[in-house]
């Protein structure tokens, strides 16, 4: 089945001079979505780990149902002021600005091993704030799969050391 068929490049979003690829589309197609999910939770079957970490809000779509065929929790990554208990947080410098990410202050045990979901790799600006929080909490990160990997933005320039894979790449 042709993945990339199914996603749509949407001119100009979220601003002028940028090719955005659309996800929406992949996720209407039902064998779509299940072969995206399939492709990785394949990268992740002989893998030993604990949980998959994915962060708000199109890393849920694919981390849960990895996790879930996997039969192994989810741990989610949340922008500011939306997880209710005690968290951990992370600043990482976008193009222009920056952007906070935040965990729960127990969502990872010394020594876990956990895998990142999510459905795009572009800067890796997001992926290596994810891997500093883990990190932080003594957990490690044994292999990190994405759906999208824009390969032109370099992301695994900034993840270098850490296994990943991508299914999808530009
Ligand atoms: C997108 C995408 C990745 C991240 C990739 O999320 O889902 O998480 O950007 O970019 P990077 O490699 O340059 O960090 P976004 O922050 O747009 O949030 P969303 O999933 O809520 O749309």
């Amino acid at each position: 089945m042709n993945l990339y068929a199914l996603v749509r490049d949407v001119k100009d979003f979220p601003k002028e001079g940028i090719l955005f690829k659309d996800i929406t589309t992949l996720l209407q197609d039902g064998e779509g979505l299940s072969e995206s999910i399939d492709q990785i939770a394949a990268h992740l079957e002989n893998v030993e780990f604990d949980s998959v970490v994915g962060p708000e809000a199109r890393g849920f779509i694919f981390g849960v149902p990895t996790a879930y065929k996997l039969k192994k929790g989810f741990i989610p990554v949340r922008k500011p002021g939306k997880l209710p208990y005690q968290c951990v947080s992370q600043t990482y410098d976008l193009e222009y600005g920056s952007s906070t990410i935040e965990m729960h202050i127990d969502a990872i045990q010394k020594g876990q091993k956990v895998v990142i979901v999510d459905d795009l790799l572009a800067t890796g600006g997001t992926t290596k704030a994810m891997i500093d929080l883990i990190e932080r909490m003594g957990g490690e990160v044994v292999k990190i799969v994405f759906l999208i990997e824009l390969e032109f933005l370099k992301g695994r320039e900034l993840l270098k050391g850490y296994e990943i894979e991508s299914i999808l790449k530009y």
